[in-house]
């Protein structure tokens, strides 16, 4: 079968120079550009990596960010401080905690203090609430950006069968959630799989779109599948790759040689989902800034 190749990376370039556009046009008719504060809590190397390279991508479009790098051993309550005030201050329009946080921190009641205005991750409950509802808030980045390419991609989930695999707060619930509604690219009907299902091959058979967020390398084969199916694999999962100088490789939740066949459009594992995730960050972020600074547009 011809499939499309759903090329994230380009598709996330060609959003943040729009994105640059906007912040700039906001920079010059407001005199403010577009904030961000990004919080790092403890010394996980992941997490490490994901903070500056979020912190680069705003360079890169004009937006200020500001990372604050702080001690395994803060309380809670410093966290909340800092929150608090990044709350009130005019010149940040979006907050990001790093997760995981360490684990005397209640990363619920750290995300609960977030102002909505400024929840650009879309985790705060009441974004969550408008999620569901189906009104304007801030949306989870990776879901948001899944969609942004179904739109992209002309790949309409009206009116089709939608399996989400994996019921995260941050990838299959707001997923799923972004798909049932009554409106332009959504409208579908959605199942969500997890490891309560027997076997997830009686639900992802009858998917027209699959959207794989698991965390299982390769979990998905072409036997899990129907002819024509559109895949969105959301997984990243560390093999070993001993002919590789770091030793691993990347790959997603998807079997990808082996779904190939069968697909009408697929997102590799890497340069899929992944840039998404950051543009949409920045999209969400640029969206506040526009409230925020200039509010009668
Ligand atoms: N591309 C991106 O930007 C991006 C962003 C976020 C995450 N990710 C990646 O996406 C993957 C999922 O992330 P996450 O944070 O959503 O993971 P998570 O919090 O670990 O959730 C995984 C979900 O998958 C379900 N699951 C696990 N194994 C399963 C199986 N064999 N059959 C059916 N369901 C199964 C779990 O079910 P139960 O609830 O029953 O345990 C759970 O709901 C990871 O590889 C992560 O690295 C990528």
């Amino acid at each position: 079968m011809h499939y499309t190749l759903i090329d994230g990376l380009s598709t996330a370039k060609t959003i943040r120079e729009e994105l640059s556009i906007e912040t700039h046009t906001i920079h010059s008719s407001t005199g403010h550009a577009p904030g961000l504060a990004l919080l790092l809590v403890g010394n996980n190397p992941a997490s490490e990596i994901y903070v500056t390279n979020k912190a680069k991508a705003c360079q890169e479009i004009g937006i200020n960010s500001v990372i604050l790098r702080l001690p395994a051993e803060t309380t809670q309550d410093q966290i909340l401080l800092q929150i608090h005030q990044w709350n009130e201050d005019p010149t940040i329009h979006g907050i990001l905690v790093q997760l995981p946080l360490p684990s005397h921190v209640d990363s619920t009641v750290i995300l609960e203090q977030i102002s909505p205005a400024k929840d650009v991750d879309g985790f705060h409950p009441s974004n969550v609430g408008n999620l569901v509802l189906g009104l304007p808030g801030f949306v989870p980045c990776t879901p948001l950006g899944i969609v942004e390419l179904m739109k992209r991609y002309q790949i309409d989930p009206s009116g089709k069968h939608v399996v989400v695999l994996g019921r995260s707060n941050i990838v299959g619930k707001p997923m799923a959630n972004l798909l049932y509604h009554k409106r332009a690219y959504s409208n579908a009907i959605v199942t969500i799989c997890h490891t309560g299902a027997n076997d997830i091959r009686d639900y992802t058979r009858q998917a027209d779109i699959l959207i794989a967020a698991v965390g299982v390398s390769k979990l998905v084969t072409a036997d899990y599948v129907k002819e024509g199916v559109a895949i969105f694999d959301v997984g990243i999962n560390r093999i070993d790759a001993p002919e590789k100088k770091s030793g691993y490789a990347l790959c997603g939740d998807v079997d990808f040689d082996s779904v190939l066949s069968k697909c009408s459009a697929i997102t590799p594992v890497p340069k899929g989902v992944g840039p998404m995730t950051i543009a949409m960050l920045l999209s969400n972020t640029v969206r506040s800034a526009r409230k925020f600074l200039t509010p009668s547009i």
